[in-house]
């Protein structure tokens, strides 16, 4: 303490202010030092930002805001250095209680960011942070060296920039920025010298003393709990080039901030300084407390920790009727037919409502189709303008197992990717419907082309014919054999190819069998196909398979080379007329009349050939939908028929049984129920033959 040179300089004041103008005199404090024993009524602090005093006399510096800042300076400056006599610098002494309240009592780390003593030429700080910039400056004002500033941080928050040791919780001497030129994690020496660590950010008030020594140079900053008297050994002691800070006249007071996440509360409890003098002391009974709801003092704790344990209580009930609600609803829903877990799977899970408004609420004007297992519908989808097709498909049941089993069904052919397929969209559930959501396919089906169009005396060329057969081909193939799994196709026939605006072949309504049996008749097997289409082993046994699938094909092949229907009129069947006109050497005799002489014949040959051979009665005979590629493609040779069993009078039997006779269904009693099919050709299924 230098205490020797006090007197001198308030001569050197009074001097002063006696030879210079009175403005002069008024931008330095009067007086050398101030006591503030709490802040009541006083009105020598100038305020900034969120800083106030509380009724208690207490100075906040900020509150729990995000991004808060406050400050509070003496409002008189002091003189560092004599205008005369640049060489003469000035001490200074301060003492001060401050607390830091964090944002949960007893936690550190829980808030932020600090305060800091400050010796500045001003009290404004335009454009000035918060967080670890403490309200002073901003990045671009950071280490300017034009601030000459003198900054003592008690930073609750990781160190900044080039600090040592960057530790929270801990003491900085900063000169013209937040770079500490020293620091130390908080601490103070008891009387044996012995270092105990302290917590800043604890809410309970801190003593703190910073002095500097003009002679040596040196800051000295200590600190101590509130009721350890002050400790001999300072915490820091450091040079502080006075050149580097000191300007003739200064303000000194408190700047604190908060950061991004919830912040500390502020508080300045105390506050003495002098000049050129050691700072008088506190008289620590008069100082106020932070309010002690915020102080965190050891009365209190008990009622916090009840305001902690009824809180979690509240939550804990709430979390259980939460709990409670959610297994109800869940209950409600699956009784009502809602939705499981596993029935949020891809494919994509449409909104009925979407449905209903892309399809005009179903509207019969919107109905480009009726099929075996529903209706289909145009649709134009609300949200991207997107035309698909919606198949509403009708369940009779509404059983939980045939329910789940549908809906791994619907997951696994939305999985199935093809050019040659019409892909499946998506899917929907409402009541007991099922919708199925598929590209829209703009040029109709196949069946549409060759004899609705055919009529109005559009004729479909040979090529584009041959192009569709192949894409026809490749689709089953893929089915077949290209997937993960085998698909069975179970419906080919030309009204499900569709037919897309390059003419592309668009294989539709695959595995769609598959699905009815699993989502009503899982107990039961059944014959699921059109007329003309069955292949003879299917009729007798109901068995589906690939071979059937390809019988199926082969008559679509005879279709489309001879543009006639599979079952004509009288007794007219194609498959049996094809194979006479072979039989007798003139297989051309069979070729559209609407192609004229516009074809291939190599092509449509082999398409005929190829066509008996695929819907040959023996399902041994026929070829793998492999095999057809091959032959369809020419990279192998279609072998010779067998010109005697195709033309065989059992062919026509089985075509005839197909046609006439009887199209069992075995239902869940076992017995066998004969149909009467008195429609020509037509779609159906035995689910539509059952009524
Ligand atoms: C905190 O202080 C800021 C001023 O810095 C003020 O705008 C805000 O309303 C205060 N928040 C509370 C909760 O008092
Ligand atoms: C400051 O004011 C508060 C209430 O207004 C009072 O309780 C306290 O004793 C006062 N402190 C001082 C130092 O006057
Ligand atoms: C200026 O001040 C310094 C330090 O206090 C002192 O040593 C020096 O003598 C002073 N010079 C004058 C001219 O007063
Ligand atoms: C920092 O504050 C200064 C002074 O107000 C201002 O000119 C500058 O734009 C601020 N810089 C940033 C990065 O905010
Ligand atoms: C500052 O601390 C140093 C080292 O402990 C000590 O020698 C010096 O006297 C102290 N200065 C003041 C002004 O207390
Ligand atoms: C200071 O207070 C703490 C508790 O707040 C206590 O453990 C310690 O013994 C006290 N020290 C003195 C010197 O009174
Ligand atoms: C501190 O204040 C109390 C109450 O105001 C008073 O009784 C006591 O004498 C003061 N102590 C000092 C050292 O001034």
């Amino acid at each position: 303490m230098e205490m020797g040179t006090l007197p001198c300089h308030l001569l050197l004041l009074f001097s002063c202010s006696l030879s210079f103008p009175l403005l002069a005199v008024s931008q330095l404090n009067s007086k050398q030092e101030f006591i503030f024993n709490g802040f009541n009524h006083t009105n020598q602090l100038l305020l900034d930002g969120a800083s106030l005093i509380k009724n208690s006399g207490a100075l906040k510096l900020t509150n729990r805001s995000k991004y808060d800042m406050g400050r509070a300076f003496y409002k008189d400056a002091f003189q560092m250095i004599d205008p005369a006599n640049r060489s003469a610098v000035s001490s200074f002494s301060t003492n001060f209680v401050f607390a830091i309240k964090p944002q949960i009592p007893g936690q550190v780390d829980a808030g932020g960011y600090g305060l800091a003593f400050v010796v500045a030429p001003t009290t404004e700080f335009p454009g000035a942070e918060a967080e670890h910039y403490l309200g002073l400056f901003n990045s671009s004002t950071d280490k300017d060296p034009s601030n000459h500033m003198l900054v003592i941080e008690f930073d609750t928050v990781n160190g900044y920039g080039d600090d040592v040791e960057r530790v929270g919780n801990h003491v900085g001497v900063n000169v013209n920025g937040m770079n500490s030129i020293k620091t130390e994690p908080a601490a103070y020496f008891t009387a044996n010298n012995v270092k105990e660590d302290m917590t800043l950010e604890r809410g309970e008030p801190i003593q703190a003393w910073i002095e500097y020594d003009a002679k040596t140079k040196l800051v000295n900053v200590t600190i101590s709990p509130f009721n350890i008297t002050k400790p001999l050994q300072p915490l820091i002691s450091v040079n502080v080039a006075p050149d580097d800070v000191f300007i003739e006249s200064m303000f000194v007071g408190f700047s604190a901030s908060t950061g991004r996440n919830i912040g500390s509360l502020h508080y300045v409890l105390g506050w003495s300084f002098a000049m050129n003098g050691p700072a008088p002391s506190l008289n620590l009974s008069q100082l106020p407390l932070p309010p002690p709801e915020k102080a965190g003092s050891s009365s209190l704790r008990p009622e916090i920790v009840a305001l902690i344990v009824s809180l979690c209580a509240i939550g804990l009930c709430l979390l259980g009727f939460f709990i409670c609600f959610t297994v109800v609803r869940r209950k409600m829903r699956s009784q009502q037919g809602h939705f499981e877990d596993w029935e949020l799977d891809c494919p994509h899970r449409f909104l009925y409502k979407d449905l209903h408004a892309a399809t005009k609420g179903f509207r019969e004007s919107e109905k480009i189709g009726v099929g075996g297992f529903g209706s289909v519908y145009r649709g134009v989808l609300l949200a991207n303008q997107c035309e698909v097709a919606v198949k509403k498909i009708a369940r009779k049941e509404d059983s939980m197992q045939g329910m789940r089993e549908f809906v791994a069904e619907v997951e696994s052919l939305g999985r199935l990717r093809h050019k040659n397929l019409v892909n499946l969209q998506g899917w929907c559930k409402h009541k007991n419907d099922l919708l199925l959501v598929y590209d829209y396919i703009p040029n109709g089906s196949l069946y549409s082309l060759l004899f609705d169009r055919g009529r109005l005396g559009i004729v479909l060329s040979w090529d584009h014919r041959f192009h569709i057969l192949k894409g026809i081909a490749a689709g089953l193939l893929y089915l077949h054999e290209e997937w993960e799994q085998v698909v069975i196709h179970r419906d080919v026939k030309s009204s499900n190819v569709l037919i897309d605006a390059e003419m592309n072949a668009r294989l539709g309504d695959f595995g769609l069998a598959r699905l009815y049996d699993h989502s009503q008749m899982s107990h039961t097997t059944k014959i699921v196909g059109t007329l003309g289409y069955i292949a003879p082993e299917l009729a007798r046994a109901g068995k589906a398979s690939k071979c059937s699938d390809v019988f199926a094909y082969g008559i679509i092949l005879l279709e489309v080379a001879t543009g006639r229907r599979p079952l004509g009129s009288g007794d007219f069947i194609l498959a049996d007329w094809v194979a006479e006109c072979h039989g007798s050497g003139r297989i051309l005799d069979a070729v559209d009349l609407k192609l004229g002489s516009v074809y291939a014949v190599e092509e449509v040959k082999l398409v005929l050939q190829l066509g008996l051979l695929c819907s040959h009665p023996s399902a041994k005979s026929r070829p793998t939908m492999r095999h057809v590629v091959r032959y369809l493609n020419r990279d192998d040779p279609l072998p010779a028929l067998d010109v005697l069993e195709l033309a065989s009078g059992s062919r026509q039997t089985h075509s005839l049984d197909a046609k006439f006779l009887t199209v069992f269904t075995l239902d869940s009693s076992s017995t066998w129920s004969k149909s009467n099919l008195s429609s020509s050709v037509g779609t159906f299924s035995s689910g539509s033959l059952r009524r």
